[in-house]
């Protein structure tokens, strides 16, 4: 197994270029199933996530192609519609075939997805949606089985969950709308960026999706789909790491390739932390001068500050003296990264699904264990501002979702890199 190695007090500047959305790509990558022909995606990332399913797409009965950042997908008129158990239980987005493969075939067999370290990670609104389509659903020992006689049937969905809207569970309900007989209305949608992306590639291909960035998707259902071209977004997720990366490091960062209005709740948080962020066309610039003020920061859905940079923003507050409350309202539980960065020194308790972070003027590497993939971006970046080295172990988390990401922070000047454990 992989480990990085970072040693802190270096100030990161230069420029650095985000890879695509990989929230994006797995969805778009399950959508291919819908057309009768092959489809080509560009600015794809080259992540262990991504790899997942391409094999996963492969076993249903797809040619497959990835070379670089182009992906090429061509559906075989003969699938299997089984996704088994090994590769759903490595990659919960694995769930997202189960609406392309009902709505195409008629019928479909899904793993139910574990939970993880983040959460329970439930896919009961996911069955709400396509249950209301009209698919017959039953779960036997751990698979999920779906079944529709004849088409789908469009109907007006309400999506809410206890923590608001699900994005996957919108993305699983969209793509299966888009060949039902009939309107489909998806009420309490996920507006993240990720699902707008996903409605404009079907639109591509010839489905009927207006409304999409709003909480009321409508998808007119239609007879076919064929292959679409099209280029994946960039990771806001990435640049928002890069972004914080940036600032807790005192540097001075242009982050390239991202659409700063998808990260306007973390620019506003940084703002008001007093970070300087230079908004362009395609790129932000982060630096940071001075004493940064402590922060209340809540992770809601989109447009909320995303759940997703929570661990990264409390890497920037541990360091940041005063009181910061750091809320979570997606996942209660997704705090594994606190006990980690508190063996580095930080000062941080946890209070329900609050985190109290008490910060500090400075804390010191150490070897810590990476548990899910933000919160080993956190421990990333707590150990470049942190004193000494830190050893993050367990790194395959980490390349589930960032592209080289020691390559790319060494660029900026980090002094990080990947070494056996
Ligand atoms: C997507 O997961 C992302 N993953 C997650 O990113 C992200 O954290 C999450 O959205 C929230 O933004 C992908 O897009 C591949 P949800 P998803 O359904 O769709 C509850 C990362 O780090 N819920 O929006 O699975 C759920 O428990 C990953 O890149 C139900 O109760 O998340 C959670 O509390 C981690 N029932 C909330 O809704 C359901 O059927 C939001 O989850 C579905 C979800």
């Amino acid at each position: 197994m992989d480990k990085i190695v970072v040693k802190g007090g270096k100030k990161l500047s230069g420029t650095v270029r985000v890879s695509g959305a990989k929230n994006s790509a797995l969805p778009i990558m399950a959508a291919c199933l819908l057309g009768s022909e092959k489809s080509v995606l560009e600015g794809v990332p080259n992540l262990r996530d991504v790899q997942t399913m391409c094999r996963l797409l492969r076993v249903i009965g797809a040619r497959v192609i990835f070379e670089n950042d182009r992906l090429e997908i061509t559906p075989f008129s003969k699938m299997k519609p089984v996704a088994p158990y090994h590769l759903v239980s490595t990659m919960r987005a694995s769930v997202c075939v189960l609406g392309p493969l009902l709505a195409r075939l008629g019928s479909a067999q899904v793993s139910l997805p574990g939970g993880c370290v983040i959460g329970a990670r439930p896919i009961d609104l996911h069955l709400k949606g396509l249950q209301a389509l009209g698919a017959q659903i039953q779960i036997s020992h751990g698979d999920v089985y779906a079944g529709t006689k004849g088409k789908l049937q469009g109907k007006e969905i309400y999506l809410g969950g206890a923590f608001g809207s699900s994005v996957l569970a919108t993305a699983n309900v969209m793509m299966a709308a888009t060949l039902a007989h009939g309107v489909t209305l998806i009420e309490n949608a996920a507006s993240e960026p990720e699902v707008v992306d996903l409605a404009d590639f079907l639109n591509k291909m010839g489905a009927k999706i207006e409304g999409h960035g709003s909480h009321l998707i409508k998808i007119q259902g239609v007879r076919k789909l064929h292959g679409a071209n099209h280029t994946i977004i960039p990771d806001r997720i990435e640049a928002g790491t890069f972004m914080v990366a940036a600032a807790i490091t005192k540097g001075d960062v242009t982050v390239q390739n991202c659409e700063p209005e998808h990260l306007n709740a973390l620019i506003d948080k940084l703002q008001q932390a007093g970070v300087s962020v230079k908004r362009s066309k395609g790129s932000v610039r982060v630096s940071r001068k001075g004493r940064l003020k402590p922060i209340d920061v809540t992770a809601l859905p989109y447009p909320g500050f995303p759940t997703d940079l929570q661990a990264q923003i409390m890497a920037l507050m541990a360091v940041t003296p005063g009181i910061s409350v750091i809320t979570e309202k997606i996942y209660p539980d997704r705090f594994m990264h606190v006990s980690e960065l508190n063996r580095m020194g930080c000062r941080i308790f946890l209070e329900g699904s609050s985190a109290i972070v008490n910060g500090v003027q400075k804390i010191s590497g150490a070897p810590v264990m990476a548990s899910d993939l933000r919160a080993s971006a956190a421990l990333v970046l707590a150990g470049l501002a942190g004193e000494g080295e830190t050893h993050v172990s367990r790194i395959y988390h980490l390349d589930r979702g960032y592209e080289r990401i020691e390559e790319k922070l060494s660029s900026l000047g980090a002094d990080i890199r990947r070494a056996k454990e």
